[in-house]
């Protein structure tokens, strides 16, 4: 059993299924949010209960399964005209394009429920990413590049996992880091690429991909150099930006149209209103739902924007994280080693359940 775990987990692996990876994707969330309208960012906050761009923006690889696993790329045979590009991908199965319009109008519709609305926003910010990665609009054959076997810094790896997180990464380089460096578009650049349609992004992918796999075919050794690494990380710059900048373009255009409820009446509290108390052993099978939930406080980390602290056990085994955000983290010097109560929304993070509170009247004691 044990190997079977371990030859799925590499098989899963080789196939390079986390795109951009989680420090591209969330670089792609940090940069959109310094782009976003304040109309765009209060939605945004309604509706993700106040957690940011960057924490969501890889919640579509987290819970990828069979049905969704082709939203998250496009494949399509080389040396196609623009035309004939975009009439393969409109009237191709499922792909990231056709994915991320689809959530597009999901997310526009204020008669859809919140919390449809909120996992629509999820999968737009992971396609925007998608859909910029070159190696995501690509060839079949090969697998979007898994199986072209390369060399890279002293390790096996291949071209799509090259794309995805490789060179990305290989400066060392964290989300805020790489968000603050690759953030500089001009005004202008920025109202090029927020007025080009969601097929020029796929389209200029394509074109990148096309010419990656032609100098993958001259490459000495398959082993990929510095000087393929200087070439190529601009590009990848570029295309984080692209994907930050026109996301942000996306949600201001479509928040600006169709507002979202606001929240002030969304979280009931204790006072207010009567919610059912759960047993913190079974808070865990209650995923999106309202209710009130007591434990013990084992501790509390300080991450600035953000503050998590852990309930029914200590970190890592916590049943519950209760994540402080704006006003409620100055709560945080009083919670520990007490039993509290906790009104709010459970929802998955990392297969974690968690519940966000921004009001200090979620929390009693
Ligand atoms: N990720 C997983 N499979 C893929 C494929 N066939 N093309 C592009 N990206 C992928
Ligand atoms: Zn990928
Ligand atoms: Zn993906």
């Amino acid at each position: 059993m044990k190997k079977i775990v371990i030859y799925l987990t590499l098989i899963i692996s080789a196939l390079g299924l986390i795109s951009w990876g989680r420090t591209g994707h969330s670089t792609i969330g940090l940069i959109a949010e310094r782009h976003l309208t304040p109309e765009a960012k209060a939605a945004v906050n309604v509706l993700l209960n106040g957690q940011s761009l960057a924490d969501i923006a890889s919640w579509a690889d987290d819970n990828r399964d069979r049905a969704t696993a082709p939203w998250h790329f496009i494949n399509v045979p080389l040396g196609l005209s623009f035309d004939d590009f975009k009439s393969q991908i409109e009237n191709a199965a499922p792909n990231v394009y056709t994915a991320l319009l689809g959530q597009e109008t999901i997310l526009a519709d204020t008669g859809k429920s919140n919390a449809e609305r909120a996992t629509a926003l999820k999968y737009i910010v992971h396609f925007a990413g998608d859909i910029h990665q070159p190696m995501h609009v690509s060839r079949a054959e090969d697998k979007g590049g898994n199986t072209i076997q390369l060399r890279y810094d002293g390790q096996g790896t291949n071209l799509h996992s090259l794309w995805d997180t490789k060179m990305l990464e290989h400066a060392g380089l964290n989300a805020q880091q790489l968000a603050d460096q690759f953030d500089q578009a001009t005004p202008a650049q920025i109202a090029k690429w927020q007025n080009d349609p969601q097929i020029t992004w796929a389209w200029e992918s394509y074109q990148i991909s096309t010419q990656l796999y032609a100098e993958i075919d001259t490459l000495q050794n398959k082993t990929i150099d510095d000087t393929y690494y200087q070439k190529h990380l601009p590009i990848i710059e570029n295309r984080i930006e692209k994907a930050g900048v026109r996301l942000a373009g996306i949600l201001n255009a479509l928040f600006a149209k169709s507002t979202v409820q606001a929240s002030t009446a969304a979280v009931p509290t204790a006072e207010t209103e009567t919610v059912t108390t759960i047993p913190l052993s079974e808070a865990a099978n209650h995923i999106d739902q309202t209710f009130k939930t007591c434990g013990k406080v084992y501790g509390h980390k300080d991450f600035g924007s953000m503050v998590l602290v852990n309930i029914g056990a200590a970190y890592p085994n916590q049943l519950l994280t209760v994540v402080l955000r704006g006003d409620a983290r100055k709560l945080q010097d009083d919670l520990d080693d007490q039993d509290i109560c906790v009104t709010g929304k459970l929802i998955l993070y990392k297969g974690k359940p968690e519940i966000v509170v921004n009001d200090s009247a979620q929390i009693s004691k």
